[in-house]
């Protein structure tokens, strides 16, 4: 019964006596002098002064025969070599008090080699040789049939041995901090693994069969190299833990979304420019996408969090922080320092959980420095504060729902109920995600000549092309919340249109054939990627309502703006302004112009917060005669 455990003891002390009798670290040496025999003499005998040097006592190795446990950590051992075969040692310990080794810890040593006859530790359930120099391990380890738990972090290998996938009752995998460049795709054999730990190795990719791992509760891929995930990861359905922190990725799998027990989830340091949908992940608590591309936060990503404490968003390029952020009612601590946001939702302020409010490194324009330095409460306090103020000039009338029946149109799932639009001539086709509108859809509209079509939240990336087929009758076109980066030509074929509402895309130019779409009244071009007001605007001469805040608009054209005579209302809030011209003032029609969150000096908030018309008037007595 206990023979493993005295051959074991003879492969470690061999490794003893070299340390002591050769040069360290010259494992070559050691190793075929190990071969050849050359090192005899009783393992726990001899020079005890020599054995202390290595610090394996008599007493220690003892005990390990006790208790099936044995901790020769730290003891400068440089070599678990290979066994002599012959067991001859001095013992005086009686068989039946001794068992076999369940746990050997050999951390922290030199050993560079670890012996094939590990086999014969056979009720062995845990090894922890953390912190050596491993370079590889060998096959002989699949023969542990009761491993649960190997901790092999801190070493030097380059690859696995295939047999150890064939321990299918490993718990506990710690290969951290290694050389590795892949993991094999018999990694998915391990199905009993609850935690994982392959953070700083090599990594480029990760098998699909990790998808097979379902009892994984934790798993660390930090500092690798990976630029994509497997989609299967969502079949990871216990993870509570995934650290993702510094590699490469660019965007995260769609189907993390489904990763229902996810608890944490760290990203920081990556290349990511869009915040993950995590649809379904309600548990999640703490979500850190520090130091990644990130330029906003859709609305839609901050849905379904129910149970988010911890919002990291820090050095990032977010500019706006949208009121939708209230929506995450348990939000104990929100960083979202160093990044471009000029302003923050009043709302902050009154959510009460929020402990930690961190804004520093912002180019805050609405929020004065000594009012950030005053720390989270002081800078809820401000803005609650400013929920309290006089109404602000009203915000201009969003577009104009004429004809928008807005009941009755979906009956649940994704049924559209076609009488109501032929009643109605409005088909609502809105917050489905969809990439693309089905073509039942289109035909509705088509047979029910809908003049109020309303496509906002989904993930449109690409122009919906048949939209021109209603181009006879639009009248209100409602495009917000999608992903479109352009636009199509063909929307100037729409020439009944009066409202359209294009926020929250990544827009940066118009068309130039939108010019002949001269019955627009009500244009949103809010949160998008606009660095100017795009030309063709100024030729839209019924245009009424123009909102364009939350862009990177640099310049007030005014005598262009002077042309569209009927303009009213004019946001450009929180856009990259320095100079709000004075000549400004001459736009008398302006019933409200809302100028706040930029980077001008002038003119001042206290001005901006007294109306329309005190600002006019301000404006107008700065004009040089
Ligand atoms: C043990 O070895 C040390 C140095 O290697 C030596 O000084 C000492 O005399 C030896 N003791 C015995 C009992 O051989
Ligand atoms: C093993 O021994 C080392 C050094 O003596 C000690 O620091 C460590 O805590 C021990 N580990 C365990 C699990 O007992
Ligand atoms: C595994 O090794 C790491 C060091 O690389 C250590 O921090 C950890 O505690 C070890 N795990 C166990 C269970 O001993
Ligand atoms: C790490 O692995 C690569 C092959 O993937 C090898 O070329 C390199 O020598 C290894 N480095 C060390 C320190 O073992
Ligand atoms: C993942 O591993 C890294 C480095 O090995 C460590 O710093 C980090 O704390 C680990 N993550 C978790 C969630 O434990
Ligand atoms: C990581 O990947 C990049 C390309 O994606 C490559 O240039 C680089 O050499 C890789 N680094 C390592 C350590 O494999
Ligand atoms: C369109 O749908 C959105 C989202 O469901 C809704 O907020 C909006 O009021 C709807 N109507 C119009 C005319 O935009
Ligand atoms: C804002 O305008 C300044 C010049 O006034 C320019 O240097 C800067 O790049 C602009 N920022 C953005 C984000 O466009």
């Amino acid at each position: 019964m206990c023979q493993s455990f005295l051959i074991f003891v003879e492969v470690i002390l061999i490794g003893v006596t070299l340390d002591s009798e050769s040069v360290q670290g010259d494992t070559t040496e050691i190793m075929s002098s190990a071969r050849r025999g050359r090192f005899h003499g009783k393992p726990f005998g001899g020079n005890a002064s020599q054995q202390s040097t290595s610090g394996v006592s008599d007493q220690l190795i003892k005990n390990g025969r006790k208790s099936g446990q044995l901790n020769l950590s730290s003891r400068g051992l440089n070599a678990a070599a290979e066994s002599r075969g012959d067991a001859d040692f001095d013992n005086d310990e009686r068989w039946w008090d001794q068992v076999e080794l369940t746990k050997l810890i050999l951390a922290s040593n030199k050993i560079q080699d670890l012996s094939e006859d590990v086999k014969l530790l056979s009720a062995l359930q845990s090894l922890d040789i953390h912190d050596n120099e491993l370079q590889g391990l060998p096959e002989t380890l699949g023969e542990l049939h009761q491993l649960q738990k190997l901790n092999v972090s801190h070493n030097k290998l380059s690859s696995l041995p295939s047999a150890l996938f064939s321990c299918p009752q490993l718990v506990y995998l710690h290969l951290e901090h290694n050389n590795l460049s892949e993991l094999p795709n018999e990694l998915g054999n391990l199905v009993e693994l609850d935690d994982l730990d392959v953070s700083n190795n090599k990594l480029c990719t990760l098998p699909a069969t990790i998808g097979q791992l379902v009892k994984l509760k934790s798993i660390n891929l930090s500092n690798n190299n990976l630029t994509v995930l497997p989609s299967q990861i969502q079949f990871l359905k216990g993870i509570r833990t995934l650290d993702l922190t510094h590699n490469q990725l660019t965007s995260l799998p769609k189907e993390l979304g489904y990763m229902r027990s996810l608890e944490q989830l760290y990203v920081r340091h990556n290349k990511l420019k869009e915040l993950p949908l995590l649809e379904h992940c309600s548990n999640l608590k703490e979500l850190h996408l520090g130091n990644n591309l990130l330029t906003c936060f859709g609305s839609d990503q901050l849905q379904c969090l129910n149970s988010l404490t911890v919002l990291d968003v820090r050095d990032n390029k977010i500019a706006i922080v949208p009121v939708e952020i209230t929506q995450l009612t348990t939000l104990e601590r929100l960083d979202i320092s160093n990044n471009d946001v000029s302003a923050l939702p009043y709302e902050l302020g009154n959510m009460v959980h929020l402990k930690s409010l961190v804004v520093d490194g912002n180019p805050m324009r609405s929020i004065r420095r000594d009012i950030i330095a005053r720390g989270s409460e002081g800078i809820k306090k401000y803005l609650r504060s400013r929920i309290e103020m006089p109404e602000e000039p009203k915000k201009a009338a969003a577009v104009s729902s004429s004809g928008s029946g807005q009941t009755g149109l979906f009956g649940g799932g994704e049924q559209v109920d076609a009488h109501s639009v032929k009643v109605s001539r409005a088909l609502d086709y809105s917050g489905k995600k969809a990439e693309e509108v089905p073509p039942e859809i289109w035909e509705l509209g088509v047979s029910t000549q809908v003049t109020d079509l309303n496509l906002s939240k989904n993930q449109i990336k690409q122009w919906p092309s048949s939209l021109v087929l209603l181009s006879d009758w639009v009248v209100t076109v409602n495009l917000g919340f999608n992903k479109l980066t352009a636009l199509h030509t063909d929307l100037g074929l729409c020439l009944r249109l009066q409202n359209l509402d294009l926020r929250n895309n990544c827009l940066s130019t118009l068309p130039k054939e939108m010019e002949s779409l001269q019955n627009l009244h009500t244009l949103i071009l809010s949160v998008n990627r606009f660095g100017e007001v795009p030309a063709v605007v100024y030729k839209l001469k019924s245009l009424e309502t123009l909102l364009i805040s939350g862009n990177q608009v640099a310049q007030i054209d005014v005598s262009s703006l002077r042309q569209l005579d009927k303009l009213s209302s004019l946001d450009l809030q929180n856009n990259n302004i320095s100079v709000v011209p004075p000549e400004l003032g001459l736009c008398t029609n302006l019933r409200s112009l809302l100028l706040s969150g930029n980077p001008c000096r002038n003119p001042r908030p206290a001005i901006l917060n007294k109306g329309t018309d005190a600002l006019l008037d301000y404006l107008r007595g700065r004009i040089v005669q």
